[in-house]
């Protein structure tokens, strides 16, 4: 079970310190998508992140699914929240949960959470024929102009937090090449844009945000319950901020995401 569905989870910080999806994700969805538009299910849905973008895709429903109640009141909280059917779940109880079949299924950033065995099935039952499923997954951070910086990132993540990370994140790092596409597909596609190559997701913003940024990390969440008063994050960021050589947390940086899309048609 992911951390993010402890009561405690900060759901408020983590949906405001993650980044929302640029439209040139959405596109490449409906490039693919050959399907009907009657309903769409964003899975994992977390406090909607990736469901906005959804909203504008010309579905008649929206649905999210989540497995954290925390997530899910945050995704109600949102400005278009009303819009959106949500409801408590996961990828592997889709067909107890979703009120009708789909066209469409999303995932941002949660596909490493799931169970394949097990979702894949779930999605062959709930998607109508000709529907797609579109896994989309960003991997670590890079601070683009700053390669000191980036490995302090690499650094707290996989050295001072390495008993907090589990098998599901190197997934997510690995954008998802670890996830096979299930027999039934009919079509498949990855689409990679690599945070140094064809980067389509990255944000300009200050050293606050890469705090916030590094606090809505399930594992930093898990180790600072575990470790009350710890100064890992400070620490980190006075690291940072030399490396940036930086008077205080409103330096600029540019944060930056390898991202992946893999689709199945069904
Ligand atoms: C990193 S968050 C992503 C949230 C949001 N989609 C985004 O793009 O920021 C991962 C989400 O996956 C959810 N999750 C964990 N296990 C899951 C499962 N088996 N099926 C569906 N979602 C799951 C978690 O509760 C969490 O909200």
């Amino acid at each position: 079970m992911a951390h993010f569905s402890n009561a405690n989870f900060n759901a408020k910080n983590y949906a405001d310190a993650r980044p929302t999806y640029v439209p040139k994700i959405y596109d490449v969805i409906s490039d693919f998508h050959k399907g009907g538009k009657d309903a769409v299910v964003d899975v994992g849905c977390g406090p909607g992140m990736g469901t906005d973008g959804l909203l504008d895709l010309g579905f008649k429903e929206v649905y999210a699914v989540d497995p954290s109640e925390v997530m899910i009141k945050q995704g109600m909280a949102r400005p278009r929240g009303d819009a959106v059917k949500w409801m408590v779940g996961s990828g592997e109880n889709l067909t107890q949960k979703l009120p009708s079949k789909v066209d469409l299924l999303t995932s941002f950033e949660a596909a490493h959470w799931m169970d394949h065995d097990r979702t894949w099935q779930e999605c062959y039952d709930v998607l109508n024929p000709g529907g797609t499923v579109a896994h989309v997954m960003y991997g670590h951070i890079h601070l683009l102009g700053n390669d000191e910086a980036s490995k302090l990132v690499l650094d707290l993540a996989f050295n001072k937090l390495k008993a907090y990370f589990q098998p599901q994140h190197h997934i997510a790092y690995n954008l998802m090449d670890d996830i096979s596409p299930p027999e039934w597909a009919t079509r498949v596609e990855r689409h990679k844009f690599l945070a140094h190559e064809n980067c389509i997701m990255k944000r300009d913003t200050t050293l606050s945000a890469l705090a916030a940024h590094v606090l809505s990390w399930s594992p930093m969440d898990k180790y600072q319950q575990d470790h009350p008063g710890s100064t890992i994050v400070p620490d980190f960021l006075e690291n940072v901020k030399r490396a940036y050589n930086a008077k205080d947390l409103d330096h600029p940086i540019t944060m930056a995401w390898s991202m992946a899309v893999f689709l199945v048609s069904k």
